[in-house]
């Protein structure tokens, strides 16, 4: 009896040595609950659960900085405020990643919201990535960071804006292969394809062609239609995704797709809208692995096929020296 109390009383004791018991690391699921319930806290107002989570290193970086403690205000000038519209009615989730090590998890995930409160108009819809970092304090975890990224098509324009506000970057003389082919064939309708800043549909106004230019970037249409307007020139501009505009048929005497990717998988539908004689002329980056080109040549069979060259030379785009692919077509 005695040996039993003995060994009863050595164990208890070595598990009041070791402390309090390790809280189980979070799963991948626990932080994207976390997560979920961090942001449903803010849009439902919820102080208490908000300020809760909220670590005392906590910054939230959306192009201006706020801490926790103007997180918490914010929340609080809300809650006093009868606008409906600052909330949020719903969120879908999608492509969620958490990264964790030790005392740090990070949870990145795409979200589409729907703004609440602005119903006669239909509430506002956004698409961006969130990125919250949690962090072990004591027993909890607590939120340190949280940040946002626009995300999909808007993202996109506005990165191409960005470069043409900027006028850096890429050649601003038109394409030299479209001047060369342009040359070869009587003035008549053109489509410029994810046509930038207009510098080759400009050029082919100017030389006489009937032009039609098409991109979704608003600064590089709005550039375009500049420099028509300073030039005297006929251009139809128009804001558009190059892969949900109709093209037509028989209706272009010249399609020129010069670093025009968004549309390599409109080509049936320009080869479609290209009238008989009429020249399809092609440049973009050729050879690399990891940025897989259309297979023209079998694409234009049955076409004339007037030059189909990888050729290593100055692109007029993104870098110094690259493999380059000219491709020059016309339909019988
Ligand atoms: C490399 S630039 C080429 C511009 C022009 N062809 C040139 O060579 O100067 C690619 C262009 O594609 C446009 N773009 C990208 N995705 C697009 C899309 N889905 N719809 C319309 N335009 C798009 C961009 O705005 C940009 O102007």
């Amino acid at each position: 009896m005695r040996v039993v109390v003995v060994v009863v009383v050595v164990v208890a004791a070595a598990m009041a040595c070791r402390g309090p018991v390790a809280p189980r690391p979070p799963t991948d699921s626990d932080i994207i609950a976390k997560s979920h319930a961090f942001l449903e806290a803010v849009d439902h107002r919820d102080l208490a659960a908000v300020t809760a989570q909220l670590g005392p290193n906590y910054v939230r970086f959306e192009g201006t900085y706020r801490d926790a403690a103007q997180e918490i205000a914010s929340v609080q000038e809300r809650l006093a405020s009868s606008d409906p519209s600052t909330m949020i009615e719903s969120r879908t989730w999608s492509e969620e990643r958490v990264f964790a090590r030790g005392s740090d998890a990070v949870f990145i995930g795409r979200a589409t919201e729907q703004q609440g409160g602005n119903k006669i108009h239909g509430g506002y819809k956004d698409d961006g990535w969130y990125t919250l970092v949690w962090s072990r304090d004591g027993q909890a975890w607590k939120l340190v960071y949280r940040g946002w990224q626009t995300a999909g098509s808007v993202a996109k324009t506005q990165v191409w804006n960005h470069i043409y506000e900027n006028k850096l970057g890429f050649e601003h003389a038109p394409n030299k292969l479209l001047v060369e082919y342009a040359a070869t064939h009587a003035p008549g309708t053109a489509m410029d394809v994810a046509m930038g800043q207009g510098r080759n549909a400009l050029y082919l106004a100017s030389a006489g062609w009937t032009v039609t230019g098409v991109d979704f970037s608003e600064e590089g249409i709005r550039q375009a239609r500049e420099e028509a307007a300073a030039h005297a020139l006929k251009l139809e501009a128009v804001v558009s995704d190059v892969t949900s505009y109709d093209y037509g048929t028989a209706k272009w005497d010249l399609v020129a797709m010069i670093y025009a990717y968004p549309a390599f998988s409109k080509i049936a539908d320009l080869q479609r809208a290209t009238k008989p004689g009429g020249l399809f002329v092609y440049e973009y980056f050729g050879g690399a692995e990891d940025e897989p080109t259309p297979p023209l040549a079998t694409q234009f069979m049955g076409w004339d096929i007037l030059k189909d060259q990888l050729v290593d030379d100055v692109p007029d785009w993104r870098t110094d020296r690259a493999k380059i692919h000219r491709f020059v077509a016309r339909k019988r």
